[in-house]
Protein backbone atom coordinates (compact mmCIF):
# COMPACT_ATOMS: atom_id res chain seq x y z
CA UNK A 1 0.00 0.00 0.00
CA UNK A 2 1.28 3.25 -0.91
CA UNK A 3 -0.32 6.87 -1.12
CA UNK A 4 -1.88 9.37 1.33
CA UNK A 5 -4.66 10.12 3.67
CA UNK A 6 -8.34 8.51 1.79
CA UNK A 7 -9.76 12.83 2.45
CA UNK A 8 -9.48 15.57 0.39
CA UNK A 9 -7.93 18.06 2.96
CA UNK A 10 -8.74 21.23 3.58
CA UNK A 11 -6.62 23.92 3.17
CA UNK A 12 -6.76 25.87 6.47
CA UNK A 13 -7.12 23.29 9.10
CA UNK A 14 -5.58 20.20 7.28
CA UNK A 15 -8.16 18.27 8.40
CA UNK A 16 -10.80 16.67 5.91
CA UNK A 17 -13.03 18.89 4.13
CA UNK A 18 -16.25 18.60 5.99
CA UNK A 19 -14.69 17.93 9.30
CA UNK A 20 -15.78 21.20 12.33
CA UNK A 21 -12.85 22.41 12.82
CA UNK A 22 -11.30 21.84 16.27
CA UNK A 23 -10.43 24.88 18.46
CA UNK A 24 -7.00 26.67 17.72
CA UNK A 25 -5.20 25.20 20.66
CA UNK A 26 -5.30 21.81 19.63
CA UNK A 27 -4.94 22.21 16.36
CA UNK A 28 -1.58 24.23 17.22
CA UNK A 29 -0.93 21.23 19.59
CA UNK A 30 -1.57 18.07 16.21
CA UNK A 31 0.91 20.65 14.16
CA UNK A 32 3.06 20.06 17.11
CA UNK A 33 2.60 16.30 16.97
CA UNK A 34 2.66 15.61 13.01
CA UNK A 35 6.18 17.93 13.36
CA UNK A 36 7.00 15.46 15.88
CA UNK A 37 6.49 12.63 13.57
CA UNK A 38 7.95 14.32 10.69
CA UNK A 39 11.32 14.96 12.91
CA UNK A 40 11.03 11.20 13.81
CA UNK A 41 10.37 9.75 10.48
CA UNK A 42 13.25 12.02 8.80
CA UNK A 43 15.52 10.90 11.84
CA UNK A 44 14.82 7.25 11.89
CA UNK A 45 13.16 6.39 8.85
CA UNK A 46 9.25 5.34 7.93
CA UNK A 47 7.33 4.16 11.77
CA UNK A 48 6.12 1.07 11.98
CA UNK A 49 2.14 1.54 12.58
CA UNK A 50 2.02 0.50 16.11
CA UNK A 51 5.12 3.26 16.63
CA UNK A 52 2.42 5.60 14.40
CA UNK A 53 -0.38 4.52 16.76
CA UNK A 54 1.54 4.62 20.46
CA UNK A 55 2.32 8.03 19.84
CA UNK A 56 -0.90 9.58 17.75
CA UNK A 57 -2.69 8.37 20.76
CA UNK A 58 -0.02 8.95 23.91
CA UNK A 59 2.39 11.27 22.84
CA UNK A 60 3.47 13.10 26.58
CA UNK A 61 1.34 16.42 26.34
CA UNK A 62 -0.26 16.05 21.97
CA UNK A 63 -1.46 12.32 21.87
CA UNK A 64 -5.41 11.41 21.46
CA UNK A 65 -5.23 10.30 25.45
CA UNK A 66 -2.62 12.57 26.83
CA UNK A 67 -4.10 16.04 25.44
CA UNK A 68 -7.11 17.65 26.99
CA UNK A 69 -9.30 18.11 24.66
CA UNK A 70 -13.10 16.87 24.80
CA UNK A 71 -13.16 13.22 23.74
CA UNK A 72 -15.98 11.38 25.19
CA UNK A 73 -19.82 11.54 24.84
CA UNK A 74 -22.01 14.25 22.67
CA UNK A 75 -19.54 16.96 22.76
CA UNK A 76 -16.67 14.73 22.03
CA UNK A 77 -16.04 11.86 19.53
CA UNK A 78 -17.22 9.01 20.60
CA UNK A 79 -19.76 7.26 23.03
CA UNK A 80 -19.07 4.37 24.98
CA UNK A 81 -20.98 1.82 26.99
CA UNK A 82 -21.26 3.64 30.28
CA UNK A 83 -22.22 6.87 28.84
CA UNK A 84 -25.12 5.12 27.34
CA UNK A 85 -26.16 4.23 30.28
CA UNK A 86 -25.98 4.03 34.02
CA UNK A 87 -27.22 0.33 33.13
CA UNK A 88 -23.99 -1.13 31.97
CA UNK A 89 -21.56 -0.13 34.72
CA UNK A 90 -25.00 -1.44 37.33
CA UNK A 91 -24.65 -5.14 35.70
CA UNK A 92 -21.32 -4.30 35.69
CA UNK A 93 -21.52 -4.06 39.73
CA UNK A 94 -23.50 -7.33 40.79
CA UNK A 95 -20.74 -9.10 39.03
CA UNK A 96 -17.93 -7.55 41.02
CA UNK A 97 -19.52 -7.90 44.19
CA UNK A 98 -20.08 -11.83 43.06
CA UNK A 99 -16.11 -12.21 42.83
CA UNK A 100 -15.42 -10.10 45.59
CA UNK A 101 -17.28 -12.56 48.20
CA UNK A 102 -16.28 -15.14 45.92
CA UNK A 103 -12.00 -14.44 47.24
CA UNK A 104 -12.79 -11.91 50.11
CA UNK A 105 -11.66 -9.30 47.60
CA UNK A 106 -11.21 -6.14 48.52
CA UNK A 107 -10.62 -4.01 45.64
CA UNK A 108 -11.41 -3.04 42.16
CA UNK A 109 -9.22 -1.72 39.54
CA UNK A 110 -10.42 0.12 36.53
CA UNK A 111 -8.61 0.25 33.73
CA UNK A 112 -8.48 3.79 31.23
CA UNK A 113 -11.66 4.82 33.50
CA UNK A 114 -12.51 7.87 30.81
CA UNK A 115 -14.57 10.27 32.11
CA UNK A 116 -15.20 8.51 35.34
CA UNK A 117 -18.81 7.50 34.77
CA UNK A 118 -18.57 3.73 34.88
CA UNK A 119 -16.54 4.33 38.20
CA UNK A 120 -19.31 6.37 40.06
CA UNK A 121 -22.52 4.31 39.06
CA UNK A 122 -20.62 1.31 40.02
CA UNK A 123 -19.63 2.48 43.43
CA UNK A 124 -23.48 4.14 43.75
CA UNK A 125 -24.80 0.46 42.98
CA UNK A 126 -22.23 -1.58 45.09
CA UNK A 127 -23.30 0.75 47.51
CA UNK A 128 -26.80 -0.54 47.31
CA UNK A 129 -26.17 -3.87 47.63
CA UNK A 130 -24.20 -3.11 50.43
CA UNK A 131 -20.98 -4.47 48.97
CA UNK A 132 -18.60 -1.69 48.89
CA UNK A 133 -14.64 -2.93 48.19
CA UNK A 134 -12.51 -1.14 50.56
CA UNK A 135 -10.72 0.42 47.83
CA UNK A 136 -11.59 1.73 44.26
CA UNK A 137 -8.20 2.06 42.32
CA UNK A 138 -8.75 4.20 38.62
CA UNK A 139 -5.35 3.44 36.62
CA UNK A 140 -5.07 6.73 34.53
CA UNK A 141 -1.98 8.29 33.02
CA UNK A 142 -3.83 11.78 31.66
CA UNK A 143 -3.86 14.36 34.36
CA UNK A 144 -6.92 16.04 32.55
CA UNK A 145 -8.64 12.60 32.61
CA UNK A 146 -7.86 11.78 36.02
CA UNK A 147 -9.21 15.74 37.30
CA UNK A 148 -12.54 14.77 35.05
CA UNK A 149 -12.97 11.58 37.04
CA UNK A 150 -12.98 13.08 40.22
CA UNK A 151 -15.43 15.73 39.20
CA UNK A 152 -17.36 13.17 38.02
CA UNK A 153 -17.29 11.04 41.59
CA UNK A 154 -17.51 14.08 43.27
CA UNK A 155 -20.72 15.02 41.65
CA UNK A 156 -22.52 11.61 41.73
CA UNK A 157 -20.94 10.01 45.16
CA UNK A 158 -18.51 12.22 46.86
CA UNK A 159 -19.15 10.31 50.20
CA UNK A 160 -17.41 7.59 48.77
CA UNK A 161 -14.50 9.69 47.50
CA UNK A 162 -12.30 8.48 50.33
CA UNK A 163 -12.07 4.62 49.02
CA UNK A 164 -11.00 6.17 45.78
CA UNK A 165 -7.69 6.49 44.62
CA UNK A 166 -5.64 6.80 41.31
CA UNK A 167 -2.71 4.76 40.18
CA UNK A 168 -0.03 6.05 36.97
CA UNK A 169 0.92 1.84 37.25
CA UNK A 170 0.02 -0.95 37.71
CA UNK A 171 0.10 -1.70 41.98
CA UNK A 172 3.33 -3.38 42.38
CA UNK A 173 1.29 -6.02 45.59
CA UNK A 174 -0.89 -8.22 43.77
CA UNK A 175 -4.62 -7.47 44.77
CA UNK A 176 -7.23 -9.56 45.62
CA UNK A 177 -10.67 -8.47 43.39
CA UNK A 178 -11.57 -7.55 40.41
CA UNK A 179 -9.85 -5.63 37.26
CA UNK A 180 -11.88 -3.74 34.88
CA UNK A 181 -11.38 -2.91 31.22
CA UNK A 182 -13.72 -1.54 29.14
CA UNK A 183 -12.72 -0.72 25.61
CA UNK A 184 -9.36 -0.53 26.79
CA UNK A 185 -7.86 -3.41 24.54
CA UNK A 186 -9.26 -1.44 21.64
CA UNK A 187 -6.49 1.32 21.94
CA UNK A 188 -3.36 -1.00 22.27
CA UNK A 189 -1.03 0.00 19.77
CA UNK A 190 -1.47 -2.37 16.75
CA UNK A 191 0.93 -3.07 14.09
CA UNK A 192 -0.61 -3.35 10.04
CA UNK A 193 0.42 -6.14 7.88
CA UNK A 194 0.01 -7.31 4.68
CA UNK A 195 0.14 -10.58 3.35
CA UNK A 196 1.94 -11.64 -0.53
CA UNK A 197 3.03 -14.68 -1.80
CA UNK A 198 6.16 -14.55 -0.72
CA UNK A 199 6.05 -13.42 2.70
CA UNK A 200 5.25 -10.49 4.93
CA UNK A 201 4.58 -6.94 4.55
CA UNK A 202 4.36 -3.77 7.51
CA UNK A 203 2.77 -1.02 6.11
CA UNK A 204 4.57 2.13 7.85
CA UNK A 205 3.95 5.74 8.07
CA UNK A 206 6.05 7.99 6.16
CA UNK A 207 5.82 11.54 4.88
CA UNK A 208 5.03 12.33 1.28
CA UNK A 209 4.79 15.52 -0.69
CA UNK A 210 1.10 16.02 0.74
CA UNK A 211 1.54 14.96 4.31
CA UNK A 212 1.98 11.71 5.91
CA UNK A 213 1.40 8.41 3.53
CA UNK A 214 1.74 4.76 3.61
CA UNK A 215 4.88 2.96 2.56
CA UNK A 216 4.69 -1.08 2.60
CA UNK A 217 8.12 -2.65 3.93
CA UNK A 218 9.58 -5.73 4.55
CA UNK A 219 7.93 -7.26 8.19
CA UNK A 220 10.10 -6.95 11.09
CA UNK A 221 10.63 -10.50 12.45
CA UNK A 222 8.26 -10.19 15.40
CA UNK A 223 5.85 -9.28 13.36
CA UNK A 224 6.38 -12.11 11.07
CA UNK A 225 6.71 -14.32 13.65
CA UNK A 226 3.22 -13.37 15.03
CA UNK A 227 1.50 -13.72 11.45
CA UNK A 228 2.97 -17.44 11.10
CA UNK A 229 1.57 -17.69 14.61
CA UNK A 230 -1.97 -16.69 13.66
CA UNK A 231 -1.77 -18.65 10.16
CA UNK A 232 -0.59 -21.61 12.35
CA UNK A 233 -3.58 -21.80 14.26
CA UNK A 234 -5.66 -20.66 11.73
CA UNK A 235 -4.34 -24.23 9.59
CA UNK A 236 -4.10 -21.99 6.65
CA UNK A 237 -2.36 -19.18 4.97
CA UNK A 238 -3.83 -15.92 4.97
CA UNK A 239 -4.63 -14.47 0.82
CA UNK A 240 -2.48 -12.93 -1.01
CA UNK A 241 -2.90 -9.20 -0.42
CA UNK A 242 -4.59 -9.59 2.77
CA UNK A 243 -4.02 -7.13 4.57
CA UNK A 244 -4.72 -6.42 8.82
CA UNK A 245 -3.80 -5.90 11.90
CA UNK A 246 -1.92 -7.80 15.37
CA UNK A 247 -1.44 -6.22 18.69
CA UNK A 248 2.21 -7.28 19.65
CA UNK A 249 1.94 -6.09 23.10
CA UNK A 250 -0.94 -8.08 23.87
CA UNK A 251 0.69 -10.89 25.29
CA UNK A 252 3.04 -8.56 27.50
CA UNK A 253 -0.22 -6.79 28.76
CA UNK A 254 -2.17 -9.95 29.44
CA UNK A 255 1.01 -11.35 31.88
CA UNK A 256 1.46 -7.48 33.31
CA UNK A 257 -2.22 -8.17 34.76
CA UNK A 258 -1.45 -12.03 35.98
CA UNK A 259 1.15 -10.11 38.06
CA UNK A 260 -0.77 -7.37 39.34
CA UNK A 261 -4.04 -10.13 40.55
CA UNK A 262 -3.42 -12.72 43.05
CA UNK A 263 -6.68 -14.42 42.98
CA UNK A 264 -9.82 -12.52 41.42
CA UNK A 265 -11.03 -12.00 37.80
CA UNK A 266 -10.54 -10.02 35.11
CA UNK A 267 -13.30 -8.62 33.12
CA UNK A 268 -12.51 -7.20 29.40
CA UNK A 269 -15.44 -5.44 27.30
CA UNK A 270 -14.25 -4.89 23.31
CA UNK A 271 -15.43 -4.51 20.18
CA UNK A 272 -13.66 -7.73 18.84
CA UNK A 273 -13.95 -11.09 17.38
CA UNK A 274 -12.43 -14.71 18.24
CA UNK A 275 -9.10 -15.05 15.98
CA UNK A 276 -11.03 -17.25 13.22
CA UNK A 277 -13.43 -14.63 12.72
CA UNK A 278 -11.26 -11.44 12.80
CA UNK A 279 -8.79 -12.79 10.59
CA UNK A 280 -11.79 -14.33 7.22
CA UNK A 281 -11.07 -14.49 4.11
CA UNK A 282 -13.13 -11.65 3.43
CA UNK A 283 -12.08 -9.20 5.83
CA UNK A 284 -8.73 -8.10 3.64
CA UNK A 285 -9.11 -4.61 5.06
CA UNK A 286 -8.13 -4.49 8.45
CA UNK A 287 -10.40 -3.43 11.47
CA UNK A 288 -9.16 -0.22 12.20
CA UNK A 289 -11.48 2.16 13.67
CA UNK A 290 -10.98 6.43 14.35
CA UNK A 291 -13.34 8.47 15.09
CA UNK A 292 -13.33 12.25 14.87
CA UNK A 293 -16.98 13.80 16.10
CA UNK A 294 -18.61 10.79 16.07
CA UNK A 295 -17.51 10.36 12.10
CA UNK A 296 -16.36 6.69 12.39
CA UNK A 297 -13.88 5.63 9.24
CA UNK A 298 -10.89 4.01 8.76
CA UNK A 299 -7.97 6.46 8.13
CA UNK A 300 -5.68 7.31 10.74
CA UNK A 301 -3.34 9.61 8.77
CA UNK A 302 -5.22 12.57 8.85
CA UNK A 303 -5.24 15.25 12.38
CA UNK A 304 -2.47 13.27 14.19
CA UNK A 305 -3.73 13.58 18.15
CA UNK A 306 -7.10 14.77 17.22
CA UNK A 307 -8.55 11.89 16.30
CA UNK A 308 -9.07 8.38 18.57
CA UNK A 309 -7.22 5.45 16.45
CA UNK A 310 -8.53 1.84 17.55
CA UNK A 311 -8.70 -2.05 16.24
CA UNK A 312 -10.77 -4.65 17.13
CA UNK A 313 -9.73 -6.97 19.45
CA UNK A 314 -8.16 -10.78 18.85
CA UNK A 315 -9.81 -12.27 21.97
CA UNK A 316 -8.52 -15.68 21.04
CA UNK A 317 -4.99 -13.71 21.46
CA UNK A 318 -6.30 -11.86 24.40
CA UNK A 319 -7.52 -15.60 25.82
CA UNK A 320 -4.36 -17.07 24.98
CA UNK A 321 -2.02 -14.28 26.54
CA UNK A 322 -4.19 -14.74 29.40
CA UNK A 323 -3.90 -18.62 29.65
CA UNK A 324 0.12 -18.57 28.80
CA UNK A 325 0.73 -16.28 32.07
CA UNK A 326 -1.29 -18.37 34.28
CA UNK A 327 -4.76 -16.96 34.04
CA UNK A 328 -7.78 -19.32 33.83
CA UNK A 329 -10.17 -18.12 31.19
CA UNK A 330 -13.37 -18.69 32.73
CA UNK A 331 -16.22 -16.95 29.92
CA UNK A 332 -16.80 -15.69 26.68
CA UNK A 333 -19.83 -13.87 25.28
CA UNK A 334 -21.41 -11.14 23.45
CA UNK A 335 -22.11 -8.02 25.35
CA UNK A 336 -25.77 -9.35 25.73
CA UNK A 337 -25.99 -12.05 26.69
CA UNK A 338 -23.27 -10.83 29.34
CA UNK A 339 -25.57 -7.87 30.41
CA UNK A 340 -28.63 -10.34 30.31
CA UNK A 341 -26.83 -13.26 32.23
CA UNK A 342 -26.07 -10.07 34.55
CA UNK A 343 -29.45 -9.35 35.22
CA UNK A 344 -29.84 -6.21 33.45
CA UNK A 345 -33.61 -6.93 33.01
CA UNK A 346 -33.87 -6.98 36.43
CA UNK A 347 -32.35 -3.96 37.31
CA UNK A 348 -34.35 -2.01 34.95
CA UNK A 349 -37.38 -3.70 36.56
CA UNK A 350 -36.05 -2.61 40.19
CA UNK A 351 -36.82 1.23 38.36
CA UNK A 352 -40.34 0.65 38.38
CA UNK A 353 -42.58 3.01 40.62
CA UNK A 354 -39.64 6.01 39.93
CA UNK A 355 -40.45 8.33 37.32
CA UNK A 356 -41.88 7.15 34.15
CA UNK A 357 -39.93 9.54 31.90
CA UNK A 358 -36.85 8.08 33.06
CA UNK A 359 -37.94 4.69 32.83
CA UNK A 360 -38.31 5.13 29.38
CA UNK A 361 -35.18 6.39 28.96
CA UNK A 362 -33.26 3.57 30.51
CA UNK A 363 -35.38 1.07 28.49
CA UNK A 364 -34.17 2.98 25.02
CA UNK A 365 -30.63 3.08 26.80
CA UNK A 366 -30.91 -1.06 27.47
CA UNK A 367 -31.60 -1.61 23.70
CA UNK A 368 -28.70 0.12 22.58
CA UNK A 369 -26.96 -1.87 24.88
CA UNK A 370 -28.09 -5.51 24.01
CA UNK A 371 -29.56 -5.14 20.33
CA UNK A 372 -27.28 -7.20 17.87
CA UNK A 373 -27.57 -3.75 15.47
CA UNK A 374 -26.38 -1.56 17.88
CA UNK A 375 -24.03 -2.74 20.64
CA UNK A 376 -25.05 -6.32 21.70
CA UNK A 377 -23.24 -8.35 19.15
CA UNK A 378 -20.07 -6.21 18.19
CA UNK A 379 -19.18 -5.96 21.87
CA UNK A 380 -17.80 -8.96 23.26
CA UNK A 381 -16.88 -9.82 27.35
CA UNK A 382 -13.83 -12.20 28.28
CA UNK A 383 -13.33 -13.02 32.03
CA UNK A 384 -10.00 -14.80 33.18
CA UNK A 385 -9.79 -15.25 36.61
CA UNK A 386 -6.51 -16.12 38.97
CA UNK A 387 -6.76 -18.25 41.90
CA UNK A 388 -9.83 -21.12 42.53
CA UNK A 389 -12.85 -18.85 40.81
CA UNK A 390 -15.97 -19.80 38.24
CA UNK A 391 -16.78 -17.80 35.65
CA UNK A 392 -19.21 -14.88 37.25
CA UNK A 393 -23.16 -15.26 36.64
CA UNK A 394 -22.79 -12.88 33.55
CA UNK A 395 -21.82 -15.78 31.69
CA UNK A 396 -24.52 -18.78 32.73
CA UNK A 397 -26.82 -17.73 29.44
CA UNK A 398 -24.80 -18.43 26.94
CA UNK A 399 -20.61 -19.01 27.56
CA UNK A 400 -18.87 -19.20 23.95
CA UNK A 401 -15.83 -20.32 25.65
CA UNK A 402 -15.64 -22.86 22.64
CA UNK A 403 -15.26 -20.20 20.06
CA UNK A 404 -12.17 -18.62 21.23
C1 LIG B 1 -11.69 4.23 24.39
S1 LIG B 1 -11.08 4.80 25.92
C2 LIG B 1 -12.21 4.01 27.00
C3 LIG B 1 -12.54 4.80 28.23
C4 LIG B 1 -13.52 4.18 29.21
N1 LIG B 1 -13.09 2.90 29.69
C5 LIG B 1 -14.91 4.09 28.64
O1 LIG B 1 -15.38 3.01 28.38
O2 LIG B 1 -15.54 5.15 28.45
C6 LIG B 1 -9.59 3.88 26.12
C7 LIG B 1 -8.83 4.18 27.37
O3 LIG B 1 -7.85 3.15 27.60
C8 LIG B 1 -6.69 3.74 28.15
N2 LIG B 1 -5.53 2.85 28.01
C9 LIG B 1 -4.82 2.55 26.92
N3 LIG B 1 -3.79 1.74 27.20
C10 LIG B 1 -3.86 1.49 28.52
C11 LIG B 1 -3.08 0.70 29.41
N4 LIG B 1 -2.02 0.02 28.98
N5 LIG B 1 -3.44 0.66 30.70
C12 LIG B 1 -4.53 1.35 31.12
N6 LIG B 1 -5.29 2.13 30.33
C13 LIG B 1 -4.97 2.19 29.05
C14 LIG B 1 -6.58 5.01 27.32
O4 LIG B 1 -5.71 5.95 27.92
C15 LIG B 1 -8.03 5.47 27.29
O5 LIG B 1 -8.33 6.26 28.41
Amino acid sequence: MAGGTSFALNADTGLPAGWPAPDPDALALSRRLAALLRARIGEGGPLPFDAWMESVLYEPGLGYYSGGQEKFGAAGDFVTAPLVSPLFAWSLAGQCAEVLAAVHGDTILELGPGDGSMAADLLAELERQEALPRRYWLLERSASLRQRQRERLQAVVPHLLARVDWLEHLPERPMRGVILANEVLDALPVARFRRHRGGVAELTVTVGEDGFEWQERPARPQVERAVAAIESDLGRTLPDGYLSEVCLQLPAFMASLRDSLATGALLVVDYGYPRREYYRADRDEGTLVCHYRHRAHWDPLPAPGLQDVSAFVDFTAAALGAQNAGLEVLGYTSQAHFLMGAGITELLEARRGEDVMEQVRLAQQAKTLLLPGAMGERFRVLAVGAGNISAPTGFSLYNQLANL
